[in-house]
């Protein structure tokens, strides 16, 4: 394994080398701009979810409905990169880039966004 720091792209490669099946189906629900991904050609075959309607998705749909679209088992890994941060203002850079109106994430934590994940019947 690489030291790290390392940048997004390369920690999502070294992550799939390390824990995914070979060809897997891989589906990001957050997938944003898919920056993440920067330049890996893996990017091409990944299910793209968002909340917000962005150019290019797969799919337009909040994490929580994700089994309602998928079938149990029909998804090797799962990608989830949400916001990390709290209540950003509207005036951030970070605002257009990072927060969904239909999840605006406030108060002190986002701990509160994992609570479903955790529940076996949900899982995808
Ligand atoms: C930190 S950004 C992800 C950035 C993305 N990985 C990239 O590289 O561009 C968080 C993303 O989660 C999305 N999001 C927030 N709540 C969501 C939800 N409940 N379901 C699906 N996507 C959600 C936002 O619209 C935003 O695009």
């Amino acid at each position: 394994m690489t030291k790290w720091p390392v940048s997004d792209p390369q920690a999502l490669a070294e992550l799939l080398e390390l824990h995914a099946s070979a060809r897997p189906t891989i589906l990001d629900c957050t997938y944003g701009r898919g920056e993440v991904w920067g330049r890996l050609p893996i990017r091409r075959q990944v299910i793209k979810v968002d909340i917000q309607a962005l150019p290019g998705l797969d799919l337009q749909a909040d994490w929580l409905d994700l089994p309602r679209h998928y079938p149990r088992g029909s998804i090797d890994v799962l990608v989830w990169d949400p916001i990390h941060v709290a209540d950003v203002g509207r005036s951030s850079q970070f605002y257009s880039r990072y927060v969904a109106e239909q999840n605006p994430v406030a108060g002190d934590s986002v701990a509160g966004e994992i609570h479903d994940w955790h529940c076996p019947g949900q899982a995808v």
